[in-house]
Order: C-alpha cells, then structure tokens, then sequence
C-alpha cells in the first residue's frame, strides 16, 4: 500500500513496502511543457548522481526504477533515523567524523549536494547515509564544495546550536581536504558583508 510520508517543496514522498517512490510535482507558474522538462531531467539527474555515488561506495539508498515519463524515481527505503532527529535527541557531536567522510567521499567523485542539511541524512546502523540529491550537480570546484559546507553549517547553528561549536571541530578535523576548509571561510565573510551591506 502507497502511503505518503513527505511533501516538500519539489517533490511528494511515499512509501510502498521497502519502496521510496519520489515524485515531482509540477509548478503551476511555469509553462506545461517547460516545467515537465525540468521535472523529467531532474529526475533523471538525480538518479545518475545517486548511481554514481554508490559506484564510488558512499552510502546511498539504491535506485531502484527511472520513470521519466511520470518524472517519479523509485528508492531503497533507508529504514534509519533522520540525523536531525537523531542529534536533538542524543546531541552526539561525534556522529560528524562519519558525515565529514561520506562528504569527503562525495565530493571527490565530483559531486555537490546542493542542500546538505541533516533532514538530508539518515542513520541507518550507525552508518550514516545521504539522502535527497533533488539540487545536486557534477562539480570539481573548490568553491561549490565550500558552499556545501556552508550549508551545513548554518544548519547546525540553526537547528543544532547547543552542540554546533564541537560538532563542526569534528567535521574539520575528519573532511581532510583542506583547501575547501579554508575556502569555507571565504564564503563565510562574503556572506557576512551580503548581510550587512545596506539593501
Ligand atoms: N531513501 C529513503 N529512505 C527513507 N526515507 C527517505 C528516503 N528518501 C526520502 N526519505 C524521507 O522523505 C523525506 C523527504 O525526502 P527528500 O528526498 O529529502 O525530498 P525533499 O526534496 O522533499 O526534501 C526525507 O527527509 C526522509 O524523511
Ligand atoms: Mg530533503
């Protein structure tokens, strides 16, 4: 039985059985056969990037069936524990040496995520796996691995603020590429001067 465990702001979520089935829902605002495109390449390219990662060994959920034509995608279920709620609840900082590594390892197969927040990540039998590759995108830049982690971060000073200090020493000391590190703090001060500047 399909039963509905998620809507978004791109996607509606349902469970059948072991299944995730991922389907994109259309924008009203954008002309029909523009926004069918859009939801059919997106689909595709986030099934490419999910096969892709689990080439390369970082834990994601297996896709399981393409359906272009309904631009929905069919995903192993991850039957873990959102990291989100897991940390509310355990404040365990150390859980981000793990999601520094599957970081680390995903952006050295040339992939960003585009929305790394821990409501993206589950804790499935104290393995740690990344989910929802619905913004992601091929790149080898420095900078869009940076923009990553700035994502990240502000995540855990917004929703993890009684630990965010200490976890983000163990996601610095365990994501070993250090030259996105130190771009990390450039997009830090861009983002400072945005948010100060007048207008
Ligand atoms: N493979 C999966 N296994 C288990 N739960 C999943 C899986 N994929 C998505 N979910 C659940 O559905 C929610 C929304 O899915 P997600 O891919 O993040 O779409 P959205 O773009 O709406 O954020 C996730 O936060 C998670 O709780
Ligand atoms: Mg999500």
């Amino acid at each position: 039985m399909k039963q509905k465990i998620a809507q978004g702001a791109e996607a509606i979520l349902y469970k059948d059985g072991d299944k995730i089935i991922k389907e994109r829902i259309s924008k009203s605002y954008r002309i029909k056969e523009i926004d069918t495109k859009l939801r059919k390449e997106r689909t595709k390219m986030e099934a490419r990037i999910l096969e892709k990662l689990a080439r390369v060994r970082v834990n994601v959920p297996r896709v399981l069936k393409v359906d272009e034509a309904k631009t929905t995608l069919e995903i192993e279920e991850i039957k873990g524990e959102k990291v989100r709620d897991y940390l509310l609840k355990s404040k365990d900082a150390k859980i981000f040496k793990q999601i520094a590594k599957q970081v680390e390892l995903m952006h050295a197969a040339g992939i960003v995520h585009g929305d790394l927040t821990t409501s993206n990540m589950i804790l499935f039998k104290n393995n740690i796996f990344l989910i929802d590759f619905g913004l992601s995108g091929h790149s080898d830049r420095v900078e869009d691995k940076a923009v990553d982690l700035h994502l990240l971060k502000e995540c855990l000073k917004s929703k993890h603020f009684e630990i965010w200090e200490q976890a983000w020493k163990v996601f610095e000391k365990n994501y070993s590429v250090k030259e996105v590190i130190n771009r990390l703090k450039v997009v830090e001060r861009r983002g400072r001067y945005k948010e100060k500047a007048p207008i």
